[in-house]
């Protein structure tokens, strides 16, 4: 039985859990390793992507072995729905110029078409960083349209709009703790 506190949304909101607490856990705990690793030594720039993935981000960069200096920027593509609308919005929460010889890692929750991480990958690249990656916490492989190498990746998901630990659907879900997949009433609702 999918459990989701005191009657904080009703479980037939959710038709599959993707990933618990538990597994959300090890996830983290998981990329947080392999970034401290990568990045040991260097000046790390970890740039939350907002709103979705502030709970990722929060969870991980306090996972992070190693100093990091944290920013955020926005991405709109999605509207309030649950289709993309192909033209992504970017917006800069503090002056990235600042950050000279940073190595910048843009942290998102869930990869879709590509296309938000290609166009925040095309905006940093100008702002002479001394590299640009990014990490998500779930991937809807099949759904790609657009090529964009992730260096670290939570978990490969089906194709299934997913929502909890910071994603939405209609600014709806996101204080879930875990990820379930939306049921299909409330999708197409
Ligand atoms: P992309 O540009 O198509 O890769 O879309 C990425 C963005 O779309 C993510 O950062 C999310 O905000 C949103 N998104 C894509 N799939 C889902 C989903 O299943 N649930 C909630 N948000 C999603
Ligand atoms: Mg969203």
């Amino acid at each position: 039985m999918i459990q989701t506190g005191p009657d904080k949304y009703p479980m037939s909101d959710f038709k599959e859990i993707i990933a618990s607490k538990a597994e959300i856990k090890q996830i983290v705990s998981r990329i947080a390793g392999q970034i401290s690793s990568s990045y040991a030594g260097k000046k790390l720039l970890v740039c939350g992507i907002l709103k979705g993935a502030f709970i990722f981000m929060s969870d991980l960069v306090r996972q992070i072995t190693i100093p990091a200096e944290l920013t955020f920027m926005k991405a709109s593509s999605y509207g309030g729905g649950a289709s993309s609308s192909g033209d992504v919005k970017v917006a800069e929460f503090s002056e990235l110029a600042a950050y000279g010889g940073f190595d910048i890692l843009g942290i998102d929750d869930i990869l879709d078409t590509g296309r938000t991480l290609c166009r925040l990958k095309e905006h940093l690249s100008a702002k002479g960083f001394a590299s640009v990656e990014f990490c998500a916490l779930l991937d809807k492989a099949e759904r790609r349209e657009s090529e964009i190498s992730v260096k670290y990746v939570g978990k490969k998901i089906k194709n299934e709009f997913v929502v909890g630990y910071g994603l939405d659907y209609a600014e709806k879900y996101r204080d879930l703790p875990f990820i379930a997949a939306l049921d299909d009433k409330i999708y197409g609702n």
